[in-house]
């Protein structure tokens, strides 16, 4: 090769560099490098479980003892003031699993369930019974018994674990039931007062904490179910969904992928019966294995100084959280944490602003994603707003779409050929992910129906499956994921899922009710929507304001309870017969427009009281009365019982 043909071939790669440099800077997003970033960490942790795998972790069990063996005296959970090495947990979960293993009507791959609130046994017990091979539902401690009674079923459980401080809930007749039903019922209590119901925590002094025979923790496949989780789907009551060990080893991983590592502390104040604080939290923590410091219950008031005593660098969060710290009032030294990173999701644009400029440069990461669902969302720019990203490289990953949905009719638009339409770039549509084995949709345990209902078949070419998220999404030119709304038949207050149709259900049951039809309405200045119910009441009967309060009370979790009525003559349906709710939604509670007569839960009264002109003009200030209400610990609907409100004289006109 002589010197010319060199130059040449310098000058050209020279060329060819100059170029790509320009297409780069000019064509490609300007966030090619981080989406490149993630997508490459997303591999590696895929190759990871699948390296994990082949050298026998299958389960979270297995991950969380061979944290025990590196780092046995670790901190793992601290609790009040209390610390939990990994040891201890182990030992600890192993007297559990010591006791139920006498059990001889208890064997390898049966049902247990678990009722119980945030605390260390939670743990002990979840990773005791997962030792010996059950497969574990985690239950709703807000539940009422008969929706209790329902999930216990659905999931087939033989035995049902109880939280001490959930006892008190729970109505004699539940447990009569359980017991007839040949159900094992175990108290974590030293004795009770109940026949034929076993107490755990006196068995747990007297047994020892070996290891139980590893050929009972030992899971051969990944895709066996280890967890039910329940979530008020769409339609009815609440639904179990299927948790398999490997979504389980992945969803463990999203701390991970925020960058954090074995020296952080994790701040858990959700519920550990949802797959948040469980699974992202819990896990997360042993995928790091870092340590967590773990709350009954969320304190607005305490968060930031346990952030300050535990020198917390992460937390789990959901928008409401955020929103209840920006309302506390200013603390010296609030600043003084060395929290790096929040997890979550339902964060609003205005709060998100907020609370960075109040408690400074946090990294919040919203993700998207729902229990049973095959499609996840992952904001790892931090963008303000957006609940994930769409890059380039993540359509090697999953598989969705966007559909074109018509809100009225509340289903997706057809074309001429009966397929239906995707939506332009920067149109909200229904969110839609391809069902294929690497993108898998569990279901629900024991319902077929209802999972079938999840899906979209003959989607834009016969014989396609979707899972339908029920989200109306939007993805903006820069590839930017944001929320819009559900659709149908669920909305969120207070980080819950309400299911209208189960709500629907509970207010049919009084004698005075024909038909009624629920819906969320947004109130400003919250997350979510707020329960409102539209009643047609049997002819020649009377609304009975206190009755339905009782009743709601007695049969609906705190968060389900509708906190508006409006009494209609007819109800409106779409043409399959559905309840339109559309304009309903659109309508509120507003009095000064609203001509059918309104109600409003009122817990000072008891009872469902009249809204007025009055009481309408005062709850819209409540923006400004909330603020001083400092708690999120206090009741979710604390906005509308606040003193302000309960001082007006009940002197109502209306019927
Ligand atoms: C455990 O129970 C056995 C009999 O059930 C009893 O003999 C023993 O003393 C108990 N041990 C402790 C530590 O309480
Ligand atoms: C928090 O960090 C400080 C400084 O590193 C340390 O002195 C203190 O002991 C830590 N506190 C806890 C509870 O770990």
């Amino acid at each position: 090769m002589n010197w010319c043909t060199m130059l040449y071939m310098w000058l050209s790669a020279l060329a060819a560099g100059a170029v790509m440099l320009y297409v780069s800077l000019k064509f490609l997003s300007p966030y090619f490098w981080e989406d490149l970033n993630y997508f490459m960490r997303r591999i590696r942790f895929k190759m990871r479980i699948t390296r994990r795998a082949s050298k026998g972790i299958h389960s979270l069990t297995d991950m969380f003892m061979l944290q025990v063996q590196k780092t046995p005296n670790k901190p793992f959970i601290i609790y009040e003031g209390n610390v939990h090495t990994y040891q201890d947990v182990d030992r600890r979960s192993n007297k559990v699993a010591q006791v139920f293993l006498r059990q001889e009507a208890l064997k390898k791959g049966d049902t247990i369930a678990l009722l119980m609130s945030n605390e260390p046994d939670f743990i002990h017990v979840w990773f005791g019974l997962a030792k010996l091979g059950f497969v574990i539902t985690f239950l709703n401690v807000n539940l009422h018994s008969r929706s209790l009674l329902h999930c216990v079923n659905t999931s087939a459980a033989k035995a049902l674990v109880i939280g001490a401080d959930c006892l008190g809930c729970l109505e004699e007749e539940f447990i009569f039931q359980l017991l007839k039903n040949n159900i094992g019922i175990w108290l974590m209590s030293k004795s009770s007062s109940f026949q034929h119901v076993d107490t755990l925590l006196d068995k747990l002094d007297n047994v020892s904490d070996d290891p139980v025979p590893p050929h009972l923790t030992a899971q051969t496949s990944m895709i066996n179910t280890a967890l039910y989780i329940f979530t008020s789907g769409s339609t009815g009551f609440p639904k179990a969904a299927v948790i398999s060990h490997l979504k389980i080893l992945s969803v463990c991983l999203l701390f991970a992928q925020c960058g954090a590592a074995s020296q952080d502390i994790m701040y858990i104040t959700l519920p550990l019966y949802h797959i948040s604080a469980s699974l992202i939290g819990i896990g997360g923590c042993i995928e790091l294995g870092a340590t967590c410091v773990l709350k009954k219950k969320f304190s607005a008031s305490q968060f930031w100084s346990d952030c300050t005593k535990y020198n917390v660098t992460l937390f789990l969060y959901i928008g409401e959280i955020c929103r209840y710290l920006c309302h506390q009032p200013k603390n010296e030294g609030e600043r003084d944490h060395l929290v790096r990173i929040a997890l979550g999701n339902g964060l609003r644009p205005a709060v998100w602003e907020e609370f960075l400029m109040r408690f400074g440069p946090i990294r919040i990461f919203e993700f998207y994603g729902a229990t049973e669902g095959n499609i996840g969302f992952f904001n790892y720019i931090n963008k303000i707003g957006a609940v994930g990203r769409v890059s380039i490289f993540l359509k090697f990953l999953s598989s969705f779409e966007l559909l074109k949905y018509d809100v009225w009719k509340e289903e997706p638009v057809k074309d001429k050929h009966g397929w239906c339409v995707k939506t332009l770039k920067g149109e909200a549509g229904l969110l839609v992910a391809r069902v294929s084995p690497s993108t898998p949709f569990d279901g629900y345990a024991g319902n077929q129906e209802a999972s079938e209902r999840k899906l979209l078949r003959d989607v834009f070419v016969k014989g396609d499956v979707y899972f339908n998220t029920g989200d109306l999404m939007l993805i903006d030119q820069d590839g930017f994921v944001y929320f819009t709304d559900r659709v149908g038949d669920t909305f969120r207050w207070k980080g819950e899922n309400v299911a209208t149709l189960e709500v629907a259900e509970v207010l049919g049951m009084l004698d005075f009710v024909q038909e009624a039809n629920v819906y969320g309405v947004s109130v400003k200045g919250y997350e979510g929507r707020i329960g409102m119910a539209a009643i047609v009441l049997i002819s020649d009967q009377q609304f009975d304001g206190k009755r339905l309060y009782k009743h709601v009370m007695d049969f609906l979790p705190r968060y389900a309870q509708p906190q508006f009525v409006r009494i209609m003559e007819v109800m409106k349906t779409t043409t399959t017969f559905k309840h339109q709710k559309g304009h309903l939604v659109n309508e509120g509670f507003n009095p000064e427009i609203i001509s059918d007569p309104l109600y409003f839960l009122d817990e000072h009264v008891k009872s469902y009281i009249p809204l007025t002109k009055e009481i309408y003009r005062r709850l819209l200030l409540e923006k400004i009365i909330s603020n001083k209400q400092n708690d999120g610990q206090n009741d979710a609907l604390m906005m509308v019982q606040n003193k302000h409100i309960r001082q007006i004289p009940a002197k109502q006109d209306v019927m």
